[in-house]
């Protein structure tokens, strides 16, 4: 029976009934909506809105359809329009009246609104803390890795000698900013929008802080229209887990060209790398592949999201009910990747002599020379151009800068003498990269241990 049956005179076309219907994925929103409805009903109750005997006798019966449903006593009925159907077809079916008057001073426009915030409240907590181990994992290694020397890289070209500490420092920065992002939304998610009705509020006495407080909500939305047609929460969690993924994508092509043997600067364990159906030596890193595809899809949740609202006239419409698949993907996609992800960083085999060996190449000291010569007076430009000219000796000769012998080193400039060695050794151009947010080791150790500090892991 569909709640609306007055109006009709026929049951609605089946076919066009499963075109209509949620429940397929909205079934998973269960528990909030029962929350939800306790909350309400509690609120009719004192509010002497509905019988407090009454109020009483849904709450318990709405916990016990809760329970039932969790130890799968209960099967969701497929055949029911949404969940809130479900769950009110339901007890109406086992309380008779009482039933019946659960929904009174209520839509489902305010409560599918109210259920999606409860759910996503939760699932942000989750991301939030798969997220924080993530930046912790990063944080142990870069103390592990403080001293180790690589190649710092702009344009896949190496550039300057950085430290693999400093590079994954790096990450962890992205991943903070996700966390406070996350944070954010988390905020602005916090108004509960119970008592909006189905787009003008009520004339009935309620106490909307009540419900709000409740259900665990900072406060309660300030607008009925607002309050049953406003998806920001979905868009801004969805734009947050997008941003993510980028940034998971982005360590994920690292990570890829890093266990390439053009790299070889890391190896992932054995448990999270697979082999191929064919070819006995491979060892590829799917997760990580998976994840940088799995981006793709994060993107497109929001795209779909900001698209469906973007030409919405006030107040609710059923384009809405497209939120969920959405936004269920993409906190569905984020958790995924972070589950496989994190392990996969903890237990990933560092490399150190193959970041150092590919240090030594590419003149990426050639920057250090000529900060040599300007120590010695000679203006940037000047020492820049001469330290060009001797990288292009170097290679004309297949030398490099450490090879040069100083009386070579003279031809270029008179200001050269035996401390240059010092000057373009690597690890000496790390460690006086003391400067603030720079790659020196001791940089590393004192920012690994201070983000350590702040999540509070450590
Ligand atoms: N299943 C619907 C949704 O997800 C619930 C709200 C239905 N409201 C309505 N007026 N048809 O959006």
């Amino acid at each position: 029976m569909k709640l609306w049956a007055g109006r009709f005179h026929k049951e609605l076309d089946q076919k066009t009934n499963d075109f209509n219907s949620s429940i397929s994925f909205d079934s998973r929103m269960a528990k909030e909506d029962i929350e939800g409805s306790v909350a309400h009903a509690t609120m009719l109750g004192a509010c002497g809105v509905i019988d407090a005997k009454e109020s009483e006798k849904i709450c318990a019966e709405l916990q016990k359809i809760l329970a039932e449903i969790e130890d799968g006593t209960l099967e969701i009925d497929r055949e029911a329009e949404d969940i809130h159907t479900f769950v009110e077809g339901e007890l109406t079916a086992r309380l008779g009246a009482a039933g019946k008057r659960l929904h009174t001073a209520r839509s489902r426009n305010d409560q599918v609104a109210v259920d999606v915030k409860l759910y996503l409240k939760k699932q942000c907590k989750t991301l939030h803390g798969q997220i924080k181990e993530l930046i912790g994992v990063l944080c142990k290694k870069a103390l592990e890795n403080s001293g180790v020397v690589m190649p710092g890289y702009t344009h896949m070209q190496r550039a300057q000698p950085i430290t693999f500490g400093h590079h994954l420092l790096a990450y962890a920065e992205m991943f903070q900013r996700d966390l406070s992002r996350l944070e954010d939304t988390e905020k602005r998610m916090d108004e509960c929008p119970l008592g909006s009705g189905a787009l003008a509020g009520t004339t009935y006495p309620l106490n909307r802080e009540m419900t709000a407080s409740l259900l665990g909500f900072a406060g309660a939305t300030n607008n009925s229209l607002d309050g049953v047609s406003d998806r920001d929460f979905c868009m801004e969690l969805a734009a947050d887990i997008a941003i993510a993924m980028v940034h998971l994508s982005r360590f994920s092509e690292e990570i890829i060209l890093w266990c390439s043997w053009e790299f070889k600067f890391v190896e992932l364990d054995d448990a999270f790398s697979t082999g191929s159906s064919i070819m006995p030596q491979k060892k590829n890193p799917d997760i990580a592949e998976l994840v940088r595809g799995k981006s793709g899809r994060a993107i497109g949740d929001l795209t779909t999201l900001l698209t469906m609202m973007k030409g919405l006239p006030l107040a609710y419409n059923k384009d809405m009910q497209e939120d969920k698949e959405a936004i269920f993907d993409a906190v569905d996609t984020l958790h995924m990747c972070l589950t496989a992800f994190v392990p996969m960083i903890d237990t990933m085999r560092v490399l150190p002599q193959n970041m150092r060996k590919a240090a030594a190449k590419g003149f990426i000291n050639a920057t250090d020379c000529a900060d040599y010569l300007v120590g010695k007076g000679m203006p940037f430009r000047d020492a820049y151009k001469i330290t060009g000219e001797l990288v292009a000796y170097c290679i004309e000769n297949e030398q490099t800068l450490e090879t040069v012998p100083l009386d070579k080193y003279k031809t270029f400039s008179e200001l050269f003498d035996n401390g240059i060695f010092d000057a373009i050794s690597l690890e000496n151009c790390v460690n006086g990269r003391k400067v603030l947010g720079g790659p020196a080791p001791e940089n590393v150790c004192a920012q690994a241990k201070r983000v350590l500090q702040k999540l509070g892991v450590q």
